[in-house]
C-alpha cells in the first residue's frame, strides 16, 4: 500500500526525552520502526543502555521531591496545558499512529481527542478527591480526643508501559493520574508505537512540565526490559499488554504495587430472546473494529441453539459489508501489527477447520491483512475456543442453554468483559451474576470506555483496576495522621 499523506518525514531518527532534555543514546544504536501497511521503515528510536535507565530513574527521583510539594492547583496547569496541547497536535499526532500501528485515520485522531479529554477529567476527579477524617470515639473504647487525618501521597516513580494498539491514549491512561497525583514517570512504549509516545511527550514538553518528571526509555526489551522492572528505583509498574509478557513481568517484579490490564476472550452472550439485529451490530464492532486488535475486541459468540442460524445469517450480511484494506482509506479491517501475528490467526482457522468448524465468510489473507473471517460450528476442542486471536476471526459457538453460555465463559482463562443481549432484563442480571470476568455488558459490545468507569480484569486478565479514579488510586497510598487533641 502507498501513503498518501506526508507529513511524517521517512526515517526521522527520533532521540529519548531524558531531564527535560532530547537525547541520542551512547549506544549508537536505534531501532527501526516500519509501518504495518506500508511495509517501510518510518522512522527510528533510540536503543537506550542500562546506564541510561538508571540516569533516568534518578532524575525522576530528583524531580517528584519538588513535584509532590507543589500544589495540586499548579500541577493540574501542565496537565491542562498538554490537554490543549495535544488538540493542537491532533493532526500531526494522528498521521504518525495511523502509519506506525495502521489504524484509520479517523480512529486515531479520536485517540488523540479521547486522551485530551481523559487528562482534563483526570485533573477534575484528583481535584476533587479530599480524603477523610475520622473520630476516635466510632470505635468502642477509642478516644474522642483522637482524629485521623486520612489522605493519598504519591507512591514515587511510576513505570508505565502501554501497548502498541493505543500508543497514546493508553499510555496518557497511566501518565495523567501519575503526575496529577505527585508521582514522576518512567515511560516505556511499546516499540511499535514508540514514535506516537515520543509526540505525545512533545506535546508535554511545549506545556512546559518541570524537567525530570517524564523521561521515555526506548529499546531492546533483551537489554531493558527485566532490568527496568527489577529496578530498585521504581516504586510501582502499571502495564497493559499481553498476558504472557504480564504474567513474566509479575514474577520478576518484587514488592511493589502493580496494575496489569492483559488479554481477554470476551464472549457475546446471546440469548434466546434476544433482539439479534441489535445483537449483530455491536458484535460486528466489538469484533471487527481496528481488525480486532483490542483487548476489549468480542472474541466469541456464545449464541442459543435456537436463533443461531438466523444470528449467523445476519452477522454474515454485517461482516461482508466490512471496509477491508488501508487505514489511510479509513478501513474497519486494516493489516496487523505483523506477520507473526497474522500468522498466529492463520494457525488458528486452520486448527478449528481441521477439527469441524466451517467457515461463513473470510478466511482469505494478503500479507499481514487477513479479512475478517466468521466461523460456524467452534466446539471446545477448538483453540479458537479458548485462545485470543488479536485479530479479526470470530468464533460462533452454539450452546442450548443460558448455563452452558455461562459454563463456557466461566472455562477460559480470562476475565475482562463479556457481553449480555437479551430482553429480559432479570435474565441479564442472572447470567451477568454468575460470570466470573471485570466488567459485564448488558446489550452492548465489550469495551473500555467511557474512560472514568473502573476497568478491571479478573484471572488471567489482569490484575488492579484503572479507571480514571482507579488509576489515581492505584498510584498513590493512604497515609494516616493522627491528631491528639490534649
Ligand atoms: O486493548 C485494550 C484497550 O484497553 C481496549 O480499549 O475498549 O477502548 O478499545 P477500548
Amino acid at each position: 500500500m502507498v501513503s498518501t499523506l506526508s507529513t511524517l518525514s521517512k526515517e526521522i531518527t527520533h532521540k529519548f526525552y531524558l531531564n527535560g532534555e532530547w537525547k541520542e543514546s551512547q549506544s549508537g544504536q536505534t531501532l527501526d520502526i516500519e509501518s504495518p501497511y506500508l511495509h517501510e521503515v518510518i522512522g527510528k528510536v533510540q536503543a537506550i543502555t542500562k546506564e541510561e535507565v538508571d540516569q533516568a530513574v534518578n532524575f525522576a527521583h530528583e524531580a517528584q521531591k519538588g513535584w509532590a510539594e507543589t500544589s495540586l492547583q499548579e500541577r493540574a496547569k501542565y496537565l491542562y496545558k498538554w490537554a490543549d496541547e495535544l488538540v493542537n497536535m491532533q493532526n500531526e499526532i494522528a498521521e504518525i499512529i495511523m502509519k506506525e500501528v495502521g489504524k484509520s485515520l479517523k480512529d486515531a485522531r479520536n485517540e488523540v481527542v479521547r486522551t485530551a479529554d481523559f487528562i482534563r477529567y483526570t485533573v477534575e476527579e484528583a481535584l476533587h478527591m479530599n480524603g477523610e477524617s475520622m473520630k476516635g470515639d466510632s470505635f468502642p473504647g477509642g478516644s474522642k480526643s483522637k482524629v485521623a487525618i486520612v489522605e493519598r501521597v504519591p507512591l514515587g516513580v511510576i513505570l508505565a508501559i502501554p501497548p502498541f494498539n493505543y500508543p497514546v491514549n493508553l499510555a496518557a491512561a497511566k501518565l495523567a493520574p501519575a503526575l496529577i497525583s505527585g508521582n514522576a514517570v518512567i515511560f516505556k512504549p511499546a516499540t511499535q508505537g514508540a514514535i506516537s509516545g515520543i509526540k505525545m511527550i512533545e506535546a508535554l514538553h511545549k506545556a512546559g512540565l518541570p524537567k525530570g518528571l517524564i523521561n521515555i526509555v526506548t529499546g531492546r526489551g533483551s537489554v531493558i526490559g527485566d532490568y527496568l522492572v527489577e529496578h530498585k528505583g521504581i516504586n510501582m509498574i502499571s502495564f497493559t499488554g499481553g498476558t504472557n509478557t504480564g504474567a513474566h513481568l509479575a514474577k520478576k517484579v518484587g514488592m511493589i504495587p502493580l496494575v496489569l490490564e492483559l488479554g481477554g476472550k470476551d464472549p457475546g452472550i446471546v440469548c434466546e430472546d434476544a433482539d439479534l439485529h441489535e445483537a449483530a451490530k455491536h458484535i460486528i464492532s466489538g469484533a471487527f473494529s481496528y481488525s480486532g486488535q483490542r483487548c476489549t475486541a468480542i472474541k466469541r459468540v456464545l449464541v442459543h441453539e435456537k436463533v443461531a442460524n438466523e444470528l449467523v445469517e445476519i452477522l454474515k450480511g454485517e461482516v461482508n459489508k466490512l471496509s477491508v484494506g488501508s487505514p489511510e482509506e479509513g478501513c474497519t479491517v486494516v493489516p496487523l501489527i505483523d506477520n507473526k501475528s497474522a500468522d498466529f490467526i492463520q494457525v488458528l482457522i486452520a486448527d478449528a477447520l481441521g477439527k469441524g468448524a466451517t467457515v461463513v465468510t473470510g478466511n482469505k489473507r494478503e500479507d499481514n491483512l487477513i479479512y475478517p473471517t466468521l466461523l460456524d460450528d467452534v466446539n471446545d476442542t477448538m483453540r479458537v475456543a479458548w485462545e485470543e486471536p488479536f485479530g479479526p476471526v470470530l468464533p460462533i459457538i452454539r450452546v442450548s442453554s443460558d448455563r452452558e453460555a455461562i459454563d463456557i465463559t466461566n472455562e477460559s482463562e480470562f476475565g475482562l468483559q463479556a457481553s449480555i443481549f437479551t430482553k429480559d432484563i432479570n435474565k441479564a442480571f442472572s447470567i451477568a451474576n454468575k460470570i466470573e470476568v471485570g466488567s459485564v455488558q448488558i446489550n452492548g459490545r465489550t469495551e473500555r470506555g467511557p474512560d472514568h468507569f473502573p476497568f478491571i480484569g479478573v484471572k488471567g486478565s489482569g490484575m488492579g483496576a484503572q479507571g480514571i479514579r482507579k488509576s489515581i488510586e492505584s498510584m498513590t497510598r493512604e497515609k494516616v495522621t493522627v491528631l491528639n487533641l490534649i
